[in-house]
């Protein structure tokens, strides 16, 4: 359900999933993000299990796919230096070819912006109701129903991983297994680029959702750089690039972008 007038976009583009503080409650500032006053609730998982998590997230992200497609046809919510530092990673792809799989695609928009930039792009996320709009959307861009953390693709596949925003709903426990399947489905010398809200700790972020009328959970994990950094060095990665920049707007945290390459040193 797509609502008849849509939130209030806040005047400052910002990206993906983020929280702006002391802005009215109901603004949408970033894909999948809304803003809902200053309280950010914090959610006790242990209870749940990462597969818990995961079908949550599923859940959630079907429910609301429409007003998801409806809100961020585009890169709107991106800043120009989020733009610049994928500028960089389609620089880094070595092949002629530059397959791309857009890892937790959802509506496809930034599939788009790939393809529109040179990358052969190949899409996957976890949601049918995302992928169903991706499909609608951007019909000329493969894209399928998978889960980051087991990827359908033979080895060797692509010469770049683009994770925007898709890690922040992945549990720790469950990244490594994530950043082993880039390895394994890239090709050598092959190039990840991942995007999160920098912090740490996990938050209930489902709120701007419900404000809409969609009875949902939503839970989100943030890293700083460094501990994505570790993560990506102990799955074979080198880092390559880092962006980390201050909140625009009514951002709460600070953005992120860590740009690696496979090492020499396969661990596979
Ligand atoms: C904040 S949205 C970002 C979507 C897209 N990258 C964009 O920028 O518009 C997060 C997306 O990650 C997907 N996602 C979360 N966990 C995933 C997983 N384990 N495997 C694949 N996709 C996942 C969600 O379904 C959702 O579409």
């Amino acid at each position: 359900m797509v609502p008849a007038s849509p939130p209030e976009r806040s005047p400052v583009p910002r990206p993906p999933g983020t929280y702006a503080p002391g802005v009215e409650s109901g603004s949408l500032t970033g894909h999948g993000a809304f803003v809902f006053g200053e309280g950010f609730a914090r959610l006790d998982t242990e209870w749940m299990t990462d597969d818990g998590i995961t079908a949550q997230v599923r859940a959630t992200y079907d429910t609301v796919a429409e007003d998801y497609a409806a809100h961020f046809p585009g890169t709107e919510p991106e800043a120009a230096i989020d733009l610049a530092a994928i500028g960089h990673f389609v620089t880094l792809l070595e092949t002629g070819t530059r397959d791309v799989l857009d890892a937790g695609c959802g509506t496809g928009r930034m599939s788009r912006y790939l393809t529109d930039h040179g990358c052969h792009v190949q899409g996957v996320d976890l949601s049918p109701g995302m992928v169903a709009m991706a499909c609608r959307d951007h019909p000329d861009i493969k894209t399928e129903v998978a889960s980051i953390t087991a990827l359908p693709f033979p080895d060797d596949s692509f010469d770049g991983l683009f994770y925007w925003y898709s890690i922040i709903h992945v549990a720790d426990d469950d990244l490594r297994a994530v950043f082993d399947e880039a390895r394994r489905v890239l090709r050598p010398n092959g190039v990840v680029l991942v995007a999160f809200q920098a912090g740490e700790g996990e938050s209930e972020v489902g709120a701007g959702y419900r404000m809409l009328g969609h009875d949902v959970t939503l839970v989100r994990f943030h890293r700083t750089a460094d501990q994505v950094t570790r993560l990506l060095q102990t799955a074979g990665f080198l880092e390559a690039a880092r962006m980390v920049r201050d909140p625009l707007g009514g951002e709460r945290h600070d953005q992120a972008v860590v740009i690696a390459r496979l090492g020499d040193l396969c661990l596979g």
